[in-house]
């Protein structure tokens, strides 16, 4: 039996950074949004060889909310190429196990996006192979603030979770990966990576694949996570 069959609580939480669609297009003198066209390519293979990878969820950093400053027609392209990707992939998606989850803020986003995102979400609900979140005007910093306003008594770790995430799995990250090589959080999911392994690569986002995964996730293996302990006698 394949071990894919497992369910994706059981798996890594796996995060991405997927940066340098930008200067991967520039490296080939062209605009920018080509760089991003070919960033959803990757994310096509990475979602298709996570599960086998024992990834059971993965978030990846599609849009910030310091990303509105760029100008108005790569927003529109990257919204675009957001939309296409949901309309052309949730069915298959589902029919892979995957369920999709968007993570961030709504009320900015254009109201036919905010439809086409609630439709995918529906369409994979009962995905249980992969949690795949795609974060969109996204900002970890605006998450823990309006978090902490929602759970003011949260008295425990696990209650602040669960407030500030619900739709992780209350699964803190385990293995953060930045492509195109820079070496920074740009408030991504600052208080779930509290004790994630980090992983940067100088790979742009359009050339990672799953071989790339493998690589990320053998580093991950390798790592003595001791949590502020000692290593276990076995490690
Ligand atoms: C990542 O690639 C995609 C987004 C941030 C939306 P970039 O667009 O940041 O590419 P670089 O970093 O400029 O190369
Ligand atoms: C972070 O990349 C956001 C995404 C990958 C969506 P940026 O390219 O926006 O980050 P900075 O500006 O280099 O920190
Ligand atoms: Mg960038």
């Amino acid at each position: 039996m394949k071990q894919s069959t497992h369910s994706w609580q059981d798996g890594l939480h796996v995060a991405i950074i997927m940066d340098g669609n930008g200067r991967w297009a520039a490296r080939r003198g062209w605009p920018r949004t080509l760089g991003h066209a070919a960033g959803v390519r990757a994310l096509r293979r990475v979602v298709r060889a996570a599960p086998d990878a024992g990834v059971g969820v993965l978030t990846v950093f599609a849009f910030s909310s310091d990303n509105w400053q760029r100008p108005q027609h790569e927003v529109a392209a990257l919204m675009g190429l957001l939309g296409e990707y949901l309309r052309k992939d949730a069915e298959g998606c589902a029919e892979a196990g995957v369920r999709l989850r968007a993570i961030g803020r709504r009320d900015r986003l254009a109201k036919p996006l905010v439809s086409t995102i609630e439709e995918a979400e529906r369409i994979t609900a009962q995905g249980s192979r992969l949690l795949l979140r795609i974060a969109v005007d996204y900002s970890a910093r605006d998450a823990i603030v309006s978090a902490s306003g929602r759970l003011a008594n949260a008295s425990t770790r696990e209650d602040f979770l669960r407030a500030l995430d619900p739709d992780g799995g209350g699964k803190e990250v385990d293995l953060l990966i930045r492509t195109g090589g820079e070496q920074r959080l740009s408030d991504f999911l600052l208080w779930e990576c509290a004790y994630a392994e980090l992983w940067f690569t100088p790979v742009f986002w359009p050339d990672f694949d799953g071989q790339t995964l493998e690589v990320a996730l053998g580093a991950y293996h390798n790592r003595d996570r001791r949590f502020g302990g000692l290593s276990s006698p076995a490690a």
